[in-house]
């Protein structure tokens, strides 16, 4: 904005000055006398805003509309302009000339209310992050993609020997997701503990040149591209991955089948990876769950289903559809999973999975719980696999449940003869069966998606939706917290009191968060 020299000011003639009067915001009636009123004090109006016109006059009260409207990309541009309010034009008229702009004439600048709280007030940041809501939606993508990238970076290079440096970029990330405003400047991030010096650094060069080189040489980096690409196969992990890379593979081509030690998840994710990789929508999330609580109903009347993990979080796609199952009957739950499979089994809508049998004792409330990925499992009876949804699922067939014919026969099987199945004994193996590839290739109505069932006993059940809900990030504050302030354990089994030798229950969500001394968080706000 223009320093007004009032003696500059005093001596403007009509002459020198060209008014532009904003038509927004002002009725064309009033528009009009407004000019006519200039035109019979000798004032020059121009029609259109142009670089010699001196007085522009709006409506408007914030600066950033008028720049925005006038197309004007930077204050420079308008520095010999005066940007003034009505009121200089009333008085300008009540005078008989175009009097000195003061500044309570001028239109300033405002700044939106969020980045006044950057700036301005120094943010009360909550020390975990399950202390704070963090939505899946919010404003600092710019910077949390990137750190995110670094944090997948570093998870696949150091493994698990070494999860911290990753756990340093999700914790950058995490605390930006839950700023209520976009960071526009580095110095108001100086006081958050969660974001290190290597995180800022990321942060600022990314405020400075709109992009960071570190993440960007990642990006380029084959070797995170076959990781990424062989990691993301059912059933492989980061040693497998890094296995495969040293084998000289670099495509899922490459990939040898004999080579896979008969390991059926990855036989089965290696020839359907294609098609796993395919988002999973809510609309299928919703039909196939819908599906199984009608199956365990008739099982186990009273039984509840829930749909569990992103998609509670109100993520609107996922990879995989998580249902927790329970009775609140105690026990009473024992038995149904291995007849709910046999039943999804008959509908033809099981292509492969492993039951897991629970493996719960009372002595895995107190067990130590380390920092690391393998942290987070649990010991509930459990069914991981890759389920056949009709393409009617995905394109939300409102019949949908009608449409499943019990009485069909599985024409399908994939050959699990020579696969290591760990505790899993549901499925009957045909000698004629197909080749996980053939299976693929073959002329079929349905996609295949990856799920998992999960059965806990309803006196675990709040602590087991808290776990399944995550996400995983969440879940590991909140039990490094329950750990480091409560001195408590904190599984999807319970919360177990270190101090006083004893478990906590929890009869709702709520109080699992009430037992852990902690505000309710939606699960809309557990996307750390
Ligand atoms: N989880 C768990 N034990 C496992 C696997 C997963 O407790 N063996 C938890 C995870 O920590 C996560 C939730 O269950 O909080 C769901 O896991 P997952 O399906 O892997 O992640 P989502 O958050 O659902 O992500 P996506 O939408 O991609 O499926
Ligand atoms: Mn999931
Ligand atoms: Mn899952």
């Amino acid at each position: 904005m223009a320093v007004n020299d009032n003696k500059i000011q005093n001596n403007l003639s009509k002459q020198n000055v060209l008014l532009y009067i904003m038509p927004q915001k002002i009725q064309k009636r009033r528009l009009e006398d407004m000019k006519t009123g200039a035109k019979k004090k000798g004032i020059q109006i121009s029609q259109n805003y142009s670089s010699s016109v001196t007085h522009v006059v709006s409506e408007f009260t914030n600066l950033e509309q008028v720049l925005r409207i006038l197309e004007v990309k930077t204050e420079a541009e308008i520095k010999d302009q005066h940007i003034v309010k009505i009121a200089w034009f009333i008085e300008s008229i009540k005078a008989g000339h175009p009097v000195p702009v003061e500044i309570q004439h001028k239109i300033q600048l405002i700044m939106p209310k969020i980045q006044e709280e950057e700036k301005n007030v120094e943010p009360v940041i909550p020390e975990w992050a399950c202390q704070r809501a963090t939505p899946f939606k919010h404003f600092n993508e710019q910077f949390t993609e990137p750190l995110e990238i670094l944090e997948k970076y570093a998870e696949l290079r150091d493994q698990e020997q070494d999860y911290s440096r990753a756990l340093a970029f999700r914790r950058a990330s995490c605390v930006l997701k839950s700023l209520p405003y976009k960071v526009t400047n580095i110095s108001s991030l100086k006081n958050i503990k969660d974001i290190g010096g290597h995180s800022s650094r990321v942060i600022k060069e990314i405020l400075e040149d709109g992009y960071c080189q570190e993440v960007e040489d990642i990006v380029n980096d084959p070797w995170f591209h076959k990781m990424k690409l062989f990691s993301s196969i059912f059933g492989v992990g980061p040693s497998t991955a890094k296995k495969w890379i040293e084998k000289g593979w670099n495509n899922l081509q490459d990939i040898n089948i004999e080579d896979l030690r008969n390991d059926w998840r990855v036989i089965w994710g290696v020839a359907f990876h294609e098609e796993l990789m395919d988002s999973v929508s809510r609309t299928e999330a919703d039909v196939f769950a819908q599906i199984v609580r009608e199956e365990a109903e008739k099982i186990l009347p009273g039984v509840s289903v829930v749909l569990t993990g992103g998609f509670r979080r109100g993520k609107p796609i996922g990879h995989d559809v998580d249902l927790l199952l329970t009775h609140p009957d105690v026990g009473s739950e024992i038995g149904l999973l291995a007849t709910l499979l046999q039943r999804l089994e008959e509908k033809e809508l099981i292509l492969c999975g492993n039951h897991e049998r629970s493996s719960f004792s009372p002595e895995v409330y107190q067990r130590d719980f380390k920092l690391s990925m393998r942290g987070q499992l649990d010991h509930f009876e459990k069914w991981l696999g890759i389920c056949k949804f009709p393409k009617t699922f995905i394109e939300g067939c409102s019949d949908i449940l009608t449409q499943i014919n019990v009485t069909k026969k599985s024409v399908i099987k994939g050959s699990l003869d020579d696969c290591d199945e760990p505790k899993t004994k549901f499925r009957k193996l045909s000698s004629k069966a197909l080749s996980p590839v053939d299976v693929f290739k073959s002329k079929r109505d349905w996609k295949a998606r990856r799920v998992d069932l999960i059965i806990s006993p309803f006196d675990q059940h709040y602590y087991a939706l808290v776990g399944w809900t995550g996400n995983k990030h969440f879940n590991r504050d909140l039990r490094l917290y329950s750990q480091r302030v409560l001195n408590m354990k904190l599984t999807s089994h319970g919360l177990y009191d270190l101090s006083k030798n004893v478990t906590v229950p929890a009869s709702s969500e709520k109080e699992v968060f009430e037992n852990l001394n902690l505000t309710f968080r939606e699960p809309s706000d557990r996307n750390c």
